[in-house]
This record gives structure tokens, sequence and C-alpha cells, in this order.
């Protein structure tokens, strides 16, 4: 095994794991709790769980897994089509969005090329970066926490291929306006990938959210990640999608595995896709929640970062001791220490209930 893992590429070596909060069943076993006692606010997921259209769409289907899926997954392609009013060859569709981080940085990025990242992004860019050999840039993040452009702009060179940028940002929450994104990409050389992580997109409040579509069929270079995740609440079958230019994703779908999104995932994504009331009961019920935690946070004092999603990242002091504590009580929530944010920690806007039993322990434990 040694052998094994001393012959590896020295990325391999180099890289940990990515650790993901254990199963719930699993919690709350280890705290003696049930699991209907657990609050689940760690990693953005929608509180409301699914669709009722969505569950009807895969009841049936779940009976019938003999065949392989639909290898392009292309109804959910024309259904996309038809959502945006773009070309059906304008979409990708993959397992999460992490997959098409993954294929993204596969398709460009290797030995000698260079990836660059801001400060507090999500921790999957710079690992499937380093996974294709190559060197990551981390730009320090503006004094308000935002990607600093102009400090990207700085750090490409001529073996730069690939840039990262979320909007809305996980997990400072910070976004970035239309009017910055064009006059950044008007800037960026054409031989550059930039890969717009929009994950909570759908959470940003529609006057501060960059016309996207206008973006990508300007720029030959740019590729958007969107999910069915966050706002769709569909974590559990692992399904997002790209656009992008068709030259760009035909380079994209040369990496892709065939077959990568399975059946039941294709057919609850496009049941979600077309429930506009429950994505908006959501996008509505997550205001109140994002008004309800501030709230809070403001009568104890505490600061807090971004209110563009459907979390919020708040100092507490140790944050270590605190989700320490509130794990006793059955909440979990993100800490922040691998972000450099050791005083802070990012809770997940859950149901007004769920938001309540947080802020009362949140006292409790803060004294
Ligand atoms: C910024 C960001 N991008 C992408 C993802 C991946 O989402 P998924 O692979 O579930 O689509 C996440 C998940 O937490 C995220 O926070």
């Amino acid at each position: 095994m040694n052998s094994i893992a001393n012959s590896t590429p020295a990325w391999v070596q180099a890289l940990d794991k990515y650790v993901a909060s254990k199963p719930i069943e699993e919690l709350a076993k280890e705290l003696g709790l049930k699991p209907d006692e657990i609050i689940m606010l760690v990693s953005n997921e929608n509180p409301y769980g699914m669709s009722t259209k969505v569950k009807e769409r895969i009841a049936n289907a779940a009976l019938n897994l003999n065949r392989y899926p639909d290898a392009d997954s292309c109804y959910l392609q024309k259904e996309l089509s038809k959502f945006y009013g773009l070309p059906q060859d304008w979409f990708v569709v993959t397992s999460g969005s992490s997959e098409l981080l993954g294929l993204t940085a596969q398709t460009v990025l290797s030995e000698g090329k260079n990836a660059i990242i801001p400060q507090y992004s999500f921790s999957l860019y710079p690992m499937v970066s380093k996974l294709c050999g190559a060197e990551t840039r981390e730009v320090p993040a503006t004094g308000d926490y935002n990607a600093d452009l102009q400090g990207i702009l700085e750090r490409i060179d001529e073996n730069t291929r690939l840039i990262f940028l979320t909007n809305p940002n996980n997990p400072t929450g910070t976004y970035l306006s239309e009017a910055e994104i064009i006059d950044f990409l008007e800037k960026v050389p054409p031989y550059v990938v930039v890969l717009f992580d929009e994950a909570y997109v759908e959470f940003l409040e529609k006057e501060f959210q960059p016309n996207s579509l206008e973006i990508v069929k300007r720029f030959p270079n740019v590729v958007i990640a969107r999910t069915f995740s966050k706002a769709y609440g569909l974590a559990g079958c692992r399904v997002g999608y790209g656009i992008a230019q068709p030259e760009l994703l035909e380079l994209i779908n040369r990496v892709r595995h065939p077959f990568n999104v399975n059946d039941l995932s294709q057919l609850a994504a496009i049941a979600a896709l077309n429930d506009r009331e429950f994505l908006e009961m959501t996008l509505q019920e997550n205001r109140k929640g994002i008004e309800q935690l501030k709230l809070a946070f403001d009568e104890m004092g505490l600061p807090y970062m971004g209110l563009h999603s459907n979390f919020i990242t708040v100092k507490v002091g140790d944050g270590t001791k605190v989700v320490n504590e509130l794990l006793k009580k059955g909440i979990i929530v993100r800490k922040m220490v691998s972000y450099d944010l050791p005083e802070w920690v990012r809770v997940t806007v859950g149901t007004k209930e769920q938001n309540e039993r947080f802020i009362e322990e949140l006292k409790k434990v803060l004294g």
C-alpha cells in the first residue's frame, strides 16, 4: 500500500480528502439523539424538502432502472433550452455542479498551468485544480470579503487557464455586479476560461442578479455553473448543469463520462425546473429566514456577512467551541477554520422553527 501511495502523482499525495458532514442517522447515534431531533444547518440544503411534483415524477420511474440512463441527459437539456431560450448544445448536465467544476478543470488545466482562486472560495476549486497537476493561486479578498477582481487580473500570466468566481459567494455571501463582471471579462485574455459558479444565484435578489445569459453569449471563455442542489431542493440527486458556448462545451463533453447523471435525477430535475411554485415558496421563506436571523444577530450584537444567499456567516468568537456546543444540542452548523475565519460560523437558513431553535441555543452558548 505504501509503495502505491508513494508512486501516485505528487499532487495526489499532497491532497487531503474532502471532509463532508456525516449522515443525520450517524450523527444522531453518536449524540444519543433521535434523527428528528437533529437540525442540519450545515450544507446550505433546502429545509423545505422536495417539490411534491418531483416526488410524483420519480416514484414510478424508481421501479424501472434496468436500462442505462440517457447518456447526455438530452430531455433535461431540452427543458433547459426552453427555459433559458438558448439552443440545446449550450447546456451540459452534470452530477451536481461539483462535477462540472472538475470537468472544466480537467479540460483546461495540466502541469505547468495555473488556476486563480479568490480567497474565501469553495474548497473544491483548489482540489479539482490540483488534481490536474496545476498550480493554484489564491488572491486575497477585498476588505469587505469580496473577490478582488483587479488583484485577480494582476495574477494572470501566459500559463493561467482557469479562474473561479462564485456569485453570490459561499461562505461570505458577497456578490459581484454585472458591471464589475463585464469590465473584468473584457480584460481577461481569451485563452483563460472563467467559471462563474452560480450555485446560489436564485437566492440573490433579482435586482442584483447579473444577466448571465447575455454574458455567456458575449464571452466564449465563460462557463456558468448552476445546480438543482440548493434552491430546487435536490442535493441528494446530484444534478447540476453548465451553460457555455458550444465550442467550449464540446471540449468539456469529451472529458465527461457518459451516463454521468442517473435516470431519476434527470427526471427530478425536469420536474423541479417546471415547478416554479415550489421555487418561489423556497425563495420567499428563505428571505423571511434571513430577516429572522439578521434581527437576532443584531440584537445579540454579532457581526455577519452577506445576506444574499441561503446562509449567513456570523462572528461568534471561538467558532469551533460554538460549533461543538451546538452539536451537543443536535444543531449542526459549519465552522470556518479551514477558510481562515476561526471566529466565524456559517449557518444555513432553516425553517422558522429551526432558526428559532438555533438562535435560542446560540444565545445560551454565548451566555
Ligand atoms: C459555491 C458552491 N459551488 C458548488 C457547490 C456544489 O454543489 P452541487 O455539486 O451539489 O451542485 C456548492 C455546494 O455546497 C457550493 O457551495
